[in-house]
């Protein structure tokens, strides 16, 4: 078991204002941050982080999306990150998630979800690599 997760707080969140209160809750759930970055990824970049679901009929929407905005990228520190920061965000889709989960409070659609978080400890050390050098992880 790992005790790191990556997040993204993803284009819609951002837009929508509502950054500052995930990260708030993120931390207040006792997760420290590790690295932290605000980038606007190309489509290319965000077609690259998602290539795993390239075969799937909702890609070219994802691309689009993740690349329309700026986003936050963050590498989580807590004790089962991974199993535990997926409860916290809620079901993929925002309809399915639990009352009081990030994207049940913050997310409007299985596109736009508000924010994402790694599925496994290999993928989260992928993730993370992917948007932080080893200068840029503390
Ligand atoms: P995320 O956890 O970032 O990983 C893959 C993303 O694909 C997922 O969140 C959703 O935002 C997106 N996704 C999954 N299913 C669909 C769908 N049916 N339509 C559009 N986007 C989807």
């Amino acid at each position: 078991m790992s005790n790191r997760t990556f997040t993204m707080i993803k284009p819609d969140a951002f837009r929508n204002g509502h950054s500052g209160a995930i990260l708030d809750r993120i931390i207040k759930e006792g997760y420290a941050i590790r690295a932290l970055k605000l980038i606007h990824l190309s489509a290319e970049k965000a077609g690259q982080f998602y290539a795993v679901h390239k075969a799937r009929p909702f890609y070219g929407e994802l691309v689009a999306f993740m690349s329309s905005g700026p986003i936050i990228a963050a590498i989580l520190e807590k004790e089962n990150a991974v199993e535990s920061f997926r409860k916290l965000i809620g079901a993929t889709d925002p309809a399915k998630a639990e009352e009081g989960t990030i994207r049940k409070m913050f997310a409007a659609s299985v596109g736009e979800n508000a924010v994402h978080g790694s599925d496994s400890d290999e993928n989260a050390k992928i993730e993370g690599d992917f948007f932080f050098s080893g200068l840029e992880q503390c």
